[in-house]
């Protein structure tokens, strides 16, 4: 065992953290304010470094790297902008990954090799007005008619919708089926006929993240546009959604590290009683058990990401990851602002920003509660 990054995975982190600084962070005050998605800077930049397909093979236009990669770069765009840091989770393993890991070669060469090279923006439409954290009572249906498929329903709170060229849709194939059974996994382009979006959310945090209700009337798709087998669309969700978490997880990590890196420099400035509040233990304990829960956030998902490269199982450790790095964004974040005082309560520090970012990390991709009964299922079994 070492716990020593590797050569890439440094100039990874590098060149992620360096980008961010100067690239991302300038306007994420601004775009947060005014709900603003800048789909150059937070998607087009990101695939000429090389970021879009950061997990997917050469052969896909992907980077070839692993999880921890992956993991590192999130959490770098995260510490300045959990938008940005949202998008690019979305795209690769949300929009992407499916159709990587269950896909025909034709579907990878067709769909998954624009999104890999930052070309096409990817989405996942599983949630809907009835079917949250039960994703297994999707009503949206899909018909086959001829050569195509024909859908019928709505989701809700899809991620960089609206902007996303490719959506990867959960529907009822069967409709005698019940509960997570006769649900088919499809492959949706923007433009589709008989596809629109609905209402846009107005959010309390990632602001400058997109998400907007998707719309289905008589939506007809390519017989070809199947993901993996019919009626073992629940499954695909699943395994996506364990990858999901990961990002998740490494958004929820780079929140609080920004949060940490911000209170011990402002501790260090701010002065009262004639000294700065660093020099007050009250202050450092604080800050002591920010770090010590960031560290154990990231050593618990670089774990989770290192069994997905090694091709071990790894649902529980992502689900553990998510709910711990999760938690801590919002206690972090909690205790950022309370460093700051009064300022922290403005918009002129990012941590009231990063507290308002921070509470979406419990709730999606599954909220707090499912990922308890994901690793509580696997203790029990
Ligand atoms: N991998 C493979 N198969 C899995 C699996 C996994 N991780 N988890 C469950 N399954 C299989 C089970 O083995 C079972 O298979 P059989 O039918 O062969 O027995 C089947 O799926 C059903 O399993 P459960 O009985 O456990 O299913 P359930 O209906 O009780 O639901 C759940 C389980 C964990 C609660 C699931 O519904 C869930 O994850 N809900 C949360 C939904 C969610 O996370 N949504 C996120 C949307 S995306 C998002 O939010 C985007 C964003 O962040 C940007
Ligand atoms: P509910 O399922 O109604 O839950 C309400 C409360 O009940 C929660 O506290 C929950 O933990 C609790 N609860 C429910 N069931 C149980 C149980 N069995 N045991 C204990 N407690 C339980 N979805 C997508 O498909 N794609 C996306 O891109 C996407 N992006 C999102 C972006 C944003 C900003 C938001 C807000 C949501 C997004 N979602 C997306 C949806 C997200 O995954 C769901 O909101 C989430 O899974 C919870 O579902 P729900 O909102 O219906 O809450």
């Amino acid at each position: 065992m070492q716990f020593a990054l590797t050569e890439e995975q440094n100039l990874i982190r590098d060149m992620v953290r360096d980008f961010a600084e100067k690239e991302i962070a300038p306007s994420a005050r601004i775009r947060d304010e005014e709900e603003h998605f800048d789909r150059d800077l937070m998607f087009g930049r990101l695939g000429e470094l090389g970021l879009t397909g950061i997990i997917f093979p050469e052969q896909y236009g992907g980077g070839g790297s692993d999880y921890i990669s992956y993991a590192i770069a999130v959490e770098e765009l995260s510490r300045v902008c959990a938008s940005t840091g949202v998008t690019l989770s979305a795209h690769i393993s949300l929009g992407s990954n499916p159709i990587y890991l269950f896909g025909s070669e034709d579907q990878k060469q067709q769909f998954l090799r624009p999104m890999a090279e930052g070309e096409k923006l990817g989405a996942f439409g599983l949630t809907e007005p009835s079917a949250g954290s039960d994703a297994g009572g999707t009503r949206t249906t899909a018909v086959r008619d001829g050569d195509s498929w024909i859908l019928n329903g709505t989701k809700i709170f899809i991620t960089n919708a609206g902007e996303a060229d490719t959506y990867v849709v959960f529907a009822r194939t069967d409709k005698e089926a019940q509960k997570h059974h006769g649900i088919s996994a499809f492959i949706v382009e923007k433009g589709a006929p008989g596809f629109s979006f609905g209402k846009k959310e107005q959010k309390m945090g990632i602001r400058s993240s997109p998400t907007f209700e998707l719309v289905f009337e008589n939506c007809r798709i390519p017989a070809e546009n199947l993901l993996g087998e019919i009626g073992n669309g629940f499954k695909v969700a699943m395994k996506t959604l364990d990858g999901g978490r990961i990002g998740i997880a490494s958004q929820a990590l780079g929140i609080a590290q920004g949060a940490l890196d911000a209170s011990v420099a402002y501790a260090k400035e701010r002065q009262q009683f004639d000294l700065p509040i660093a020099r007050f233990q009250g202050v450092q304990f604080q800050l002591a058990d920010m770090a010590t829960q960031v560290e154990a956030a990231r050593i618990l998902i670089y774990k989770a990401a290192w069994r997905a490269s090694a091709g071990l199982s790894y649902s529980t450790e992502s689900a553990m990851a998510k709910l711990f790095a999760s938690e801590t964004a919002m206690k972090v974040t909690t205790q950022a602002v309370q460093i700051h005082g009064g300022y922290g309560y403005t918009r002129e520090f990012p941590v009231e920003r990063m507290m308002r970012d921070a509470k979406i990390t419990e709730i999606y991709e599954g909220t707090s509660e499912i990922q308890r009964l994901v690793i509580g299922t696997a203790l029990c079994r």
